[in-house]
C-alpha cells in the first residue's frame, strides 16, 4: 500500500496575499466549500489577526466547512500570544480545528528580523507552541525561511518544538531559495531525525516559486520522507506564489511508479476548482499553465493531432477527463492536417464524404484558416456549404447552414455611468438586423443587444479579457462562459477592439449553442 500524502490547501492565506485578490466572506466559504470536494486534508483560511474581516471570514469557514470530521481547518499566527488567541477563537468552531504558527529559523530572520540571539527566537517558539496546546491538541510549527537556516540550529528547534507538543512541523522555503536535489537531501535528514524523536509527529513542506522549482522542490521532499504538502490552486500565492496543488497531485498520479504515494484529492474537481478560484480573485491563468491553463490539453500541431487521433497516449500523459474537462481539445488551425479536419468533420455527422469531396472541403477549410486565427464548428458547416452549392447544389449537404449561424457586422458603445448603452448589427445569413439596449456597464448594454436579436436564452457564466500582445495594437482576447438549457458553452474571440472581440466571443457562443442542436447530417 502506498504512502498517503497529506494536502494541506494555503489558497484562502498564502495564495490571497497575492495583491488585489481579497476575497470576501461569502467568497472565502464557497471556495472552501469547494475545497472540500475537492479533498483536501487541511484548509488554511486565513490570517486572523490581520483584521477583523479576515477573523470574520476565517470563524464562517469553521462553522460551515469544517462541520465535518473529514477536514481540518487552521489558520495562520506569529508566535504570540494575542495572535494565537485570535486564530483560537475563529477555528475553535470546526470540528477537527489546528492552530498554526510560524517563526524564523534563518540568521537574516533572528538576527536581523528580530534583532534577538538563536537561544531567545528557540525559547519564545517552545512557549508559543505550550501555550497553544492549552487551547489545542493540533499545533503545527512553521520554521519560516528554513531553506537558507543552519541545519542544526533548525534541527535544534523543530526538535524542541516537538518536545513541546507541536503535532506537525512545516518546512518553508519561504522565499523560494530552495534547489531540488540539495533540499531533498535536508528534508530526508529531518524525517530521519523526526521518526526517531517522535514518528507520529508529520513533517511538511511549503514551497515557494522564486525560481520556478516550487513544485519540483515538493516532489522532491516528497520523494525524501514528507509526510505532508502545503500548496495553493493554480499556484497563486506571495510573489511567484507556492507549489500549485494541481501540478504536484497530478505528478504524484502520473508518475505513481517513481513516488509510490497517494492523495486524497479528487482529481476530476481540479478544474471546477482552478476556475472559482481564478474567477473570484480576478487573477487570470496563464494559459500555457500546467493542469490548468487554457492550452494544457488543447492540441494544436498537424503532426500532433495526426498521432492522438491515431492513439491518444501519442501525445497525452494527462486525460483531461481526470481533472474534470471533456474531452482533450484539438483548435483547428491553418497547421492543422487532413487527419484533424476529418475527424472534426465527421462529428458533425460528414461521415462519407468521398475523396475527392474531402480534398475540396479541406481546400476551403484551408483558405478560411489563412484567413481567421482558429476555426470553429460553424465555420465548418458553412464550408461544406460552400463546397457543395459550388460543386453540387442538389446535394444535401448544400442545406443552407449558413442561414442559421449569426455574424458580426457592426456596433457601437456608449460608456457613462446613468445609461451605458449599445447598439449592433448582426447578420443572419444574408438577413441584417439592427438593434440597441441599455445596460448595467457596456458589456451588459452590447450582450442585451445581441441577445435581443439571436433570440437564445443564454446566462452569462463568465467574462474574461486579458492582452495577448503589448502597446498599442495589443490585441484584447476575450474568453466567456454561457449557460444555456443546461449546458456549458465556452467562446473565445480576439481583437485589437475590445469591445468587438466582446461581440464575436458572445456570437461565437451562440453559433456553439445552434451547431449543438444540428441533428448530423447522415449522406
Ligand atoms: O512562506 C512561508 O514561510 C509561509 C509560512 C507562514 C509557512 O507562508
Ligand atoms: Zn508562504
Amino acid at each position: 500500500m502506498s504512502r498517503k500524502i497529506w494536502v494541506f490547501d494555503t489558497t484562502l492565506r498564502d495564495g490571497e496575499q497575492v495583491p488585489g485578490a481579497k476575497l470576501n466572506l461569502f467568497e472565502k466559504v464557497e471556495i472552501a466549500q469547494q475545497l472540500k470536494k475537492l479533498g483536501v486534508d487541511i484548509i488554511e483560511a486565513g490570517f486572523p489577526a490581520s483584521s477583523q474581516g479576515d477573523f470574520d471570514a476565517v470563524k464562517a469557514v469553521a462553522e460551515r466547512v469544517g462541520n465535518t470530521s473529514d477536514i481540518m481547518i487552521t489558520a495562520l499566527a506569529r508566535a504570540v500570544k494575542a495572535d494565537i488567541d485570535s486564530v483560537y477563537n475563529a477555528v475553535k468552531y470546526a470540528e477537527n480545528p489546528m492552530i498554526h504558527m510560524v517563526l524564523g529559523t534563518s540568521d537574516i530572520h533572528v538576527e536581523k528580523k528580530f534583532s534577538k540571539s538563536k537561544d531567545q527566537i528557540l525559547q519564545i517558539g517552545v512557549d508559543a507552541v505550550k501555550y497553544a496546546k492549552t487551547l489545542l491538541p493540533q499545533v503545527q510549527y512553521s520554521t519560516e525561511d528554513a531553506s537558507r537556516s543552519d541545519f542544526e540550529y533548525l534541527w535544534n528547534t523543530i526538535e524542541a518544538v516537538m518536545k513541546a507538543g507541536a503535532t506537525m512541523i512545516n518546512v518553508p522555503d519561504t522565499v523560494g531559495y530552495a534547489e531540488p536535489e540539495q533540499w531533498g537531501e535536508m528534508i530526508g535528514k529531518l524525517a530521519y531525525r523526526m521518526k526517531n524523536t517522535d514518528d507520529s509527529v508529520l513533517l511538511s513542506v511549503h514551497c515557494h516559486n522564486d525560481l520556478g522549482m516550487a513544485t519540483a522542490n515538493t516532489l522532491a521532499a516528497i520523494k525524501n520522507g514528507a509526510d505532508k504538502v502545503e500548496c495553493t490552486i493554480n499556484g497563486i500565492g506571495e510573489r511567484a506564489g507556492n507549489a500549485a496543488l494541481e501540478e504536484v497531485v497530478m505528478a504524484i498520479k502520473t508518475r505513481e511508479d517513481i513516488y509510490n504515494v497517494h492523495t486524497n484529492i479528487n482529481t476530476k474537481e481540479i478544474m471546477n476548482t482552478s476556475r472559482l478560484v481564478s474567477s473570484f480573485m480576478g487573477l487570470d491563468v496563464q494559459v500555457n499553465k500546467a493542469i490548468t491553463g487554457d492550452n494544457a490539453f488543447a492540441h494544436s500541431s498537424g503532426i500532433h493531432q495526426d498521432g492522438l487521433l491515431k492513439s491518444r497516449d501519442a501525445y497525452e500523459i494527462v486525460h483531461p477527463e481526470d481533472v474534470g474537462l471533456e474531452d482533450m481539445e484539438l483548435v483547428l488551425t491553418a497547421r492543422s492536417g487532413r487527419h484533424a479536419v476529418k475527424n472534426a468533420l465527421e462529428k458533425l455527422g460528414f461521415t462519407n464524404l468521398s475523396a475527392d469531396e474531402f480534398e475540396g472541403i479541406f481546400e476551403g477549410f484551408l483558405k478560411l484558416a489563412d484567413a481567421k486565427k482558429e476555426v470553429y464548428d460553424h465555420d465548418l458547416y458553412v464550408i461544406v456549404e460552400d463546397y457543395y452549392e459550388k460543386h453540387n447544389a442538389n446535394h444535401a449537404n448544400a442545406t443552407h447552414y449558413s442561414e442559421q449561424f449569426f455574424s458580426f457586422d457592426d456596433l457601437q458603445v456608449v460608456s457613462n455611468a446613468s445609461f451605458p448603452s449599445a447598439s449592433v448589427k448582426v447578420r443572419k445569413g444574408e438577413a441584417v438586423f439592427k438593434s440597441s439596449a441599455v445596460g448595467s456597464g457596456p458589456i451588459d448594454a452590447l450582450y442585451s443587444a445581441i441577445a435581443s436579436i439571436t433570440n437564445i436564452d443564454v446566462k452569462l457564466i463568465e467574462y474574461n479579457i486579458n492582452s495577448v500582445s503589448r502597446g498599442q495594437e495589443a490585441l484584447g482576447k476575450v474568453k466567456i462562459t454561457v449557460e444555456h438549457a443546461g449546458e456549458k458553452f465556452i467562446a473565445k474571440a480576439a481583437d485589437t477592439d475590445i469591445l468587438k472581440a466582446s461581440a464575436l466571443a458572445y456570437i461565437n457562443a451562440i453559433n456553439s449553442i445552434i451547431v449543438s442542436k444540428f441533428i448530423p447530417v447522415a449522406n
